[in-house]
């Protein structure tokens, strides 16, 4: 069975991880904040990706762009053009629905899903976000926010080219937020109106184009993989041709199956050379690469692969999250669990004394806490019986609870319990940090 949405809504809500924008002004829809755990979460799987797409790869060097840029980017990436959705009202409910989203008998007889109503004629809009730049009403230039992160690493490309000599092929990452005003966001971090995403832009010689797609495509698949404990529950699919955007020839997508079906998790787009042509061309910038030892110039093809930080933050709390039969509780009593993987877990490691009126025991959990928290994120409780502080670290996904009990005082030993096992085993304090960094980093 599938974890319901509001069940991850309001532990999120709950425990801190996300909360609803601008919440006391009756919130904004498509928008959301991150709370003190949310945020740990949220850079460990940032980290995590930087760390597997860029630093550990010759080819592959990474940028940080600006989130405004010149409208004309938005002009050449042909998205001023074609970033669009259609959209369907109901003349009773109200309700609007994407028009692509509509069973096909409901939009060929106008009638809607929701209440049965007359839907009106579909209207087109477009997905960028407008702002403009400058003060004076006179002299305000109107641009968009970026509408997909990846196009600063477009119009770095000649850049990175210059001055860090990397030889096509090679890969140029970028994490960072990008803006839709999307009509119909929803299903929480799903689809918001602010997001992240995370993209890798690779440039390569036509003639290698296939196999550096079919290289990225296969190795995104297995880090997702990687990720996961229902690995059933993810596939590629490859774009209809009627589902291509603008500038991809062929695409696959990396989904998973949750609660809303089978949906998108990442984009493997077949860019070719639309991207830097069209730059050059509007531009009027040459941005055609030489190749040192063939001499040959031509516009790099590019494979992408794009995929959504926040999307990513939700799929694996999906995936995580389990309601079990409590075996230490009462009967009829369930433990909230969530199996993170350890490297992703918002806190790693939480200290807890046996007896919170004992001063040694106390001291002693302290001291270990203090020492911890230097190399990790850790938290220290006693504000409970061991068993709710157990509770209340599963429902949190921490991968290891010590508790500093009368046997610790005598042989500096402590025991460590496993969050999805629940077995403990005894820890020299001494071996303690080495034990639990060896399994929380990656
Ligand atoms: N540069 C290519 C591009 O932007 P996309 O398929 O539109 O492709 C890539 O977006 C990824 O960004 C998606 O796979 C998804 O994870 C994430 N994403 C897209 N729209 C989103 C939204 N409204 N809210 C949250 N994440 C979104």
């Amino acid at each position: 069975a599938f974890v319901p949405l509001d069940k991850i809504v309001s532990l999120c809500k709950r425990r801190g991880f996300v909360y609803p924008n601008s919440e006391i002004y009756g919130g904004i829809s498509g928008v959301y904040d991150f709370g003190p755990l949310g945020v740990e979460l949220r850079n460990n799987i940032r980290r995590y990706w930087w760390w597997s797409m860029v630093q550990t790869q010759d080819n592959v060097v990474g940028i940080e762009g600006a989130i405004l840029t010149h409208p004309r980017v938005w002009e050449a990436s042909g998205h001023v053009e074609n970033f669009v959705d259609r959209l369907v009202e109901c003349k009773t409910c109200k309700k609007r629905f994407r028009v692509d989203h509509l069973p096909p008998e409901n939009l060929e007889q106008r009638k809607c899903p929701n209440d049965g109503g007359e839907l009106m004629e579909p209207r087109t809009f477009n997905l960028l976000m407008e702002t403009y730049l400058g003060v004076v009403e006179d002299d305000r230039v109107k641009t968009y926010l970026r509408g997909e992160a990846c196009q600063n690493i477009y119009l770095d490309f000649m850049n990175v080219v210059k001055s860090s000599r990397m030889k096509i092929p090679f890969g140029i990452c970028q994490i960072g937020k990008a803006f839709r005003n999307e009509v119909t966001p929803g299903n929480f971090l799903f689809r918001q109106r602010e997001f992240e995403q995370w993209d890798l832009q690779f440039f390569v010689h036509p003639s290698e184009m296939q196999q550096w797609f079919d290289y990225w495509k296969q190795r995104r698949f297995e880090w997702y993989r990687g990720l996961i404990n229902h690995k059933d529950r993810l596939r590629l699919r490859e774009h209809g041709p009627d589902e291509l955007a603008h500038y991809a020839r062929q695409a696959f997508d990396i989904e998973y199956q949750t609660i809303l079906g089978w949906q998108e998790w990442e984009g493997i787009h077949w860019r070719q050379d639309w991207d830097l042509s069209r730059h050059s061309q509007y531009s009027g910038e040459d941005l055609s690469y030489v190749d040192e030892v063939t001499k040959e110039r031509y516009i790099p093809w590019i494979v992408e692969t794009s995929g959504g930080v926040d999307r990513t933050f939700l799929y694996l709390l999906l995936d995580a999250y389990e309601e079990q039969p409590d075996p230490q509780g009462k009967s009829g009593e369930t433990r909230t669990v969530l199996h993170l993987h350890p490297m992703l877990a918002p806190v790693k490691v939480a200290v807890f004394p046996l007896k919170r009126n004992n001063e040694e025991l106390v001291k002693l959990a302290r001291g270990i806490y203090e020492r911890l928290r230097r190399l990790m994120v850790a938290q220290y409780d006693d504000t409970g019986s061991i068993g709710r502080l157990y509770r209340r670290q599963d429902e949190i996904g921490t991968p290891y609870c010590v508790t500093v009990d009368f046997q610790s005082l005598e042989d500096k030993t402590v025991t460590v319990r496993d969050r999805d096992t629940m077995t403990q085993v005894r820890v020299a304090i001494e071996e303690l940090p080495a034990y639990l960094l060896e399994r929380v980093t990656w």
